[in-house]
């Protein structure tokens, strides 16, 4: 599976606004297909276990409260060079300075409440696909 599937979760201030459908709309017109996909919602442990690495950062306790805080779509995507295409297509973490057009500058609200995930490596994409979805879950 490595090198063509990322992990991505739409995040609560996405679902909260009404944007689920738009920003799944984006994802599938740049040519990714869904392989695993969830409705969900973190308990703030398995928030807490997702982002473990970002622990020592200031943001962590205000990352975990808010990825908690509602629910999220969680999905598995594939498509060739999946991790470095659909970062591309979310933008930078901070919306103010996202590209055009990417799914952050449309809809994220801040470097926090920043609409959506998406890995950071091929290896962190199967480490994550494997922490929200079982084998039986993934087509
Ligand atoms: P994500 O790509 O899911 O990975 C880590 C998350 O931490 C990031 O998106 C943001 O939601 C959050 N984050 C990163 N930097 C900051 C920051 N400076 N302040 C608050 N949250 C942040």
């Amino acid at each position: 599976m490595a090198g063509n599937i990322t992990f991505t979760m739409i995040k609560p201030d996405a679902v909260e606004a009404g944007n689920i459908g738009n920003i799944l709309q984006m994802i599938e017109a740049d040519g990714f297909t869904i392989k695993a996909m969830k409705y969900t919602k973190l308990s703030s442990e398995k928030a807490g276990e997702f982002y473990a690495i970002h622990k020592e950062r200031p943001f962590y306790g205000e990352l975990v409260e808010f990825m908690s805080r509602g629910p999220i779509v969680a999905a598995i995507l594939e498509k060739d060079n999946a991790v470095e295409d659909f970062r591309k297509l979310i933008g930078s973490t901070n919306p103010e300075e996202a590209a055009e057009g990417t799914v952050r500058k449309k809809y994220a609200k801040s470097i926090g409440e920043n609409a959506v995930h998406g890995s950071d490596s091929d290896e962190n994409a199967v480490i994550e696909a494997n922490f929200h979805f079982a084998g039986t879950e993934i087509f």
